[in-house]
């Protein structure tokens, strides 16, 4: 297998198995015909890339039934809210009429900000159930995938744009080198590249394996993007960490030359050394890590099961796939999950089969345990479940380690 950087060869050195659609929440008529591929990351000794070997067909992840709303947590749409407004402050003001245009808007929960204060602005979205929502609200939208014949539509159609932005969505698309170079083609001289993916520190430090599903073909880190961006002539200028996603970072790129490179980015390059996300020793040693993880919680949902505990999860995330397919976690384990996302609700997980329901079916009967799958809107769901807490209900958790919280 040839890295989908630098086509140098590259191997993988750890295996989840056979994997579901991290999203594909399913009916049970659909058990049968359900579709599996190998979950198997390697790392590119020549550009540091951290990427899958196998990737599905984008159009079996990002389809008319995405299960995923950007706009289900209220603390994103703080964030996003404060995105916008960093890029306007940053890079917008002062100019005549600028546009921006953004890859993956989903439900437009960015985009919005743009649309109120009055900035020319496009959405480009593959999933046409989330983009119906974001034209719903005035919001332009395309349903369509990224490519450079589209990059050259949207060429014609509005121009160059002043800023290019994309939130947990470049990590999704495989071909790097043609989003790179429509990116590079769209940009005005003077314009700025701003994305924010999970960060591959923060996932190796905190064995994070969650975060590793179909959808996310590469884990990013200020090098692999020096380099994958770098090739088509884009600079990383900065590099901002966000506590979203349970460690993302902001990406801030420009044409080469065009302004000057932050120290952060120099800091956080020699960091990346000093972690050693150069090394394939620190891929092994992730790959021990996650075993361990993995063992860890299912001795801890065995216990919990053979002493007959109810254990519901909490937020059917995609990160969740992962976890309960390696894991080996199924309905005997886990009661069902508790999400607040309709389409989910009344459907099974991917693989494993564990029912979703409505939130209101966890708050109307406690279980004695829950397992946090959303563990990155941990804040944000404490400070609503204390009641749960106040029945005596314990909150299990695996990130960064396995433990039943007191
Ligand atoms: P998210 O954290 O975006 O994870 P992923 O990218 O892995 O899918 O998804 C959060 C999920 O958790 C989403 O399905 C909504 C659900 N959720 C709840 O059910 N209750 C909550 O209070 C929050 C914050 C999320
Ligand atoms: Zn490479």
């Amino acid at each position: 297998m040839l890295c989908r950087v630098c086509q140098s060869e590259i191997s993988q050195f750890m295996s989840f198995g056979d994997m579901p659609i991290a999203n594909g929440f399913l009916t049970d008529d659909r058990f049968e015909s359900e579709y599996f591929f190998e979950l198997a990351p390697s790392f590119c000794n020549r550009c540091n890339m951290f990427q899958l070997i196998e990737q599905p067909e984008p159009e079996r992840m990002f389809h008319e039934n995405y299960a995923f709303f950007s706009s289900i947590s209220r603390y994103m749409q703080i964030h996003f809210k404060a995105f916008a407004d960093f890029v306007m402050e940053r890079v917008l003001d002062g100019r005549n009429d600028p546009f921006v245009l953004e890859l993956g808007s989903n439900d437009g929960i960015m985009l919005r900000n743009f649309k109120d204060a009055g900035v020319r602005h496009l959405g480009i979205e593959p999933s046409s159930n989330v983009a119906n929502v974001a034209r719903s609200q005035g919001i332009q939208t395309l349903s369509e995938f990224f490519n450079l014949d589209l990059a050259e539509r949207v060429l014609r159609e509005h121009g160059q744009a002043d800023a290019v932005l994309a939130a947990n969505v470049m990590c999704h698309i495989p071909d790097i080198n043609t989003i790179a170079a429509g990116i590079a083609r769209l940009l005005k001289s003077d314009g700025i590249l701003m994305f924010e993916d999970p960060y591959l520190g923060d996932m190796i430090e905190k064995t994070s394996y969650d975060q590793i599903y179909d959808e996310h073909v590469f884990i990013f880190s200020a090098t692999s993007v020096t380099w994958s961006f770098g090739q088509h002539g884009l600079e990383l200028i900065d590099v901002i960490p966000q506590i979203t996603h349970g460690g993302s970072m902001r990406y801030v790129l420009a044409p080469e030359g065009s302004h000057p490179v932050s120290q952060n980015v120099n800091d956080l390059l020699e960091k990346e050394q000093a972690q050693g996300l150069h090394r394939k020793e620190t891929y092994d040693q992730f790959r021990r890590n996650c075993e361990a993880s993995r063992d860890a919680l299912r001795s801890v949902l065995e216990l919990l099961q053979n002493s007959s505990k109810r254990v519901v999860g909490y937020g059917a995330t995609s990160k969740s796939t992962t976890i309960t397919n390696y894991c080996e976690l199924g309905p005997e384990h886990i009661e069902f999950i508790s999400d607040t996302t309709p389409i989910k609700q009344g459907k099974y997980t991917p693989g494993m089969h564990i029912p979703v329901k409505p939130y209101e079916v966890f708050s109307r009967n406690y279980p004695e345990y829950a397992l946090l799958f959303a563990w990155n809107h941990a804040q944000e769901i404490f400070e609503k479940e204390e009641g749960f807490k106040k029945q005596g209900g314990k909150w299990i958790t695996y990130v960064p380690k396995v433990e039943i919280l007191e």
